[in-house]
Parts: C-alpha cells; structure tokens; sequence
C-alpha cells in the first residue's frame, strides 16, 4: 500500500472514531444535532425533588403513590441505555422498522404508520406555536415490544412498584416544542434519556382549562399567563437522571423544550 493510501485510510478511521466518540460521548447522544432550536424556559418547580436514597420504597407508598407527584433523583442508573438511544445507535438499529405516530391532541385521532428512519429525518422538527395539536405526528407509544426488545429490556424500570399493579413501557422520540396536552390515565414514571421535559399537573378534581386539539406550547403561551393563581398548575422540569411520579388520573401536560427521547412505566 503506497503511503498516501495508508494515509486516507488512517485520516478516514480517525475519522470515523472521532464521529464514534462524538456521537456518544456528546450529552446529547446527536439528538440535538437535529434542531437547534431548545427552549429555555424550564419554568418553576413545586412538586418534591428528592435523592432516591432519602426515600425509601415504603415512604413513597405512604406519602405520594396515591397523593401527589414526585421528581426522584438517582432512582436507576440507565446509561447503558441511554447509550443505545443515541442517535445513530437507534437510526443503525431500528431505523428501518415502522412506528406508529399519533397525533399529539388529548384524545390521539389520527396514527400514521412511517418507518422510523423517516420519522427522525422528516418529521422530527421543532414544534411551532400556531400549529395545532391534531396536525402534530408524534412517536410516544404504540411500540412493537417484539421489535424494540432489544432495546426496551435494557431499560431500568422505576423499582418503586405499587402493589397489584404491572408495568407496561412506552418509549418515544419529539422534537423540541413537541408534547401532549391535558389528559389523565392510570399512576406511572415518566423518565427523560435525552433532553429536558417540562411537566404541568392538576390532581383529578381540579380538570384544567384548554382546548383538546391545540398544543401544550399554545397553552403555554397563550393560557398559562394568564392563569389566576389558585388555577395554577403543578410544575417541574425533568432532566436525564431524574424519574417524574404521576398518580392515578391526575391531569397532565407535558413540553419538550430539547429534542428528546423519553420512556413512561405505566400501571396498572
Ligand atoms: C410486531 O413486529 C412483528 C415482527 O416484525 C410483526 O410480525 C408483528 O405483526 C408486529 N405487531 C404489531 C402489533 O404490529
Ligand atoms: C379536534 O380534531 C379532531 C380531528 O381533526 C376533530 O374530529 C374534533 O372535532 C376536534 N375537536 C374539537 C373540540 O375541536
């Protein structure tokens, strides 16, 4: 081999190790290589943020499985995953594979069939205010589990059980702006892999106001101000380590101010 060949072929592994180590050493896995465009507003926190070494499973049942929401902190450590979900992990291994998007509005009419490769390429793009909800096609949910095995049994589940209850895993990936608005279901976590996610709540007596086909940015911008304080929601903004709980038929919304990738434990 001449010298300037073995040159190229070195330069193209530097190359391609340097885009290796980028792509999973960098804190965003590649995800945000795909909008730039973040919100910045994480908004307050006043639910309980606690380290999951000051609480143990039986407090958690005691004082918020069936009375209000929690952020815990340290609760698994999922990196491993969390490098299986970086973005040419994902696209390399399940690119080809078709996902089921759902329209982002309270009660999901519409679900369009798309391989995942074309979700992240086309449809993964920052959310903007004035598009509404029933147009917005997001991946959350209405996973193959025989498909994304693989994957989803690398995940950790939350190990703070309710007693009677199963769990069941829905994985998804929504650009920045993206998220769903007011609804309510069964108790669970919700855990970011990448990017931030912002939380409103209203426990289940207390039904929000907003529109079901407009987004939770719209009602974010166009609502949220204008709240009067004793209508004022819940809130917390959830990073990569953190574990949000949600009890039963508690009203929530959720904002993805990065790109992101997420997973819920449902109960039930
Ligand atoms: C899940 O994927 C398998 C394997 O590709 C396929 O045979 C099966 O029909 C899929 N299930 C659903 C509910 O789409
Ligand atoms: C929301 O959008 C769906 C689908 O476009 C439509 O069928 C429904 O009537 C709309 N709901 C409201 C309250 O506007």
């Amino acid at each position: 081999m001449g010298l300037t060949a073995a040159r190229s072929v070195c330069m193209c592994w530097i190359v391609c190790v340097f885009i290796a180590l980028m792509d999973t050493h960098t804190p965003d896995g590649g995800w945000s290589a795909v909008s730039e465009q973040s919100l910045q507003d994480e908004g307050l926190c006043n639910i309980d943020v606690l380290d999951a070494s000051s609480l143990s499973h039986q407090q958690f049942l005691e004082r918020y499985a069936y009375s209000q929401p929690l952020v815990l902190r340290g609760l698994t450590d999922n990196s491993r995953f969390r490098k299986s979900c970086s973005r040419s992990n994902l696209l390399e291994v399940y690119g080809a594979l078709t996902v089921r998007l759902s329209t982002a509005n309270t009660f999901s009419y519409r679900k369009v069939d798309v391989p995942f490769r074309d979700y992240v390429n086309r449809f993964l793009r920052p959310q903007s205010v004035n598009a509404l909800g029933s147009e917005t096609l997001y991946f959350f949910g209405d996973n193959n589990y025989s498909e994304w095995r693989g994957l989803l049994d690398q995940y950790q589940v939350p190990p703070y059980v309710l007693p009677q209850t199963s769990s069941a895993l829905s994985f998804g990936v929504a650009g920045a702006g993206t998220g769903v608005p007011f609804h309510w279901h069964g108790p669970g976590f919700s855990e970011v892999i990448y990017g931030r996610k912002r939380w409103f709540l209203y426990p289940p007596d207390r039904e929000p106001h907003f529109h079901p086909n407009r987004t939770t940015l719209s009602w974010l911008r166009e609502t949220y101000p204008h709240l009067p304080e004793d209508e004022a929601p819940l809130e917390c903004t959830i990073r990569p380590g953190e574990v949000l709980y949600f009890p039963d038929r508690w009203w929530h919304a959720t904002l993805n101010l990065d790109t992101s990738v997420f997973i819920s434990t449902f109960l039930s």
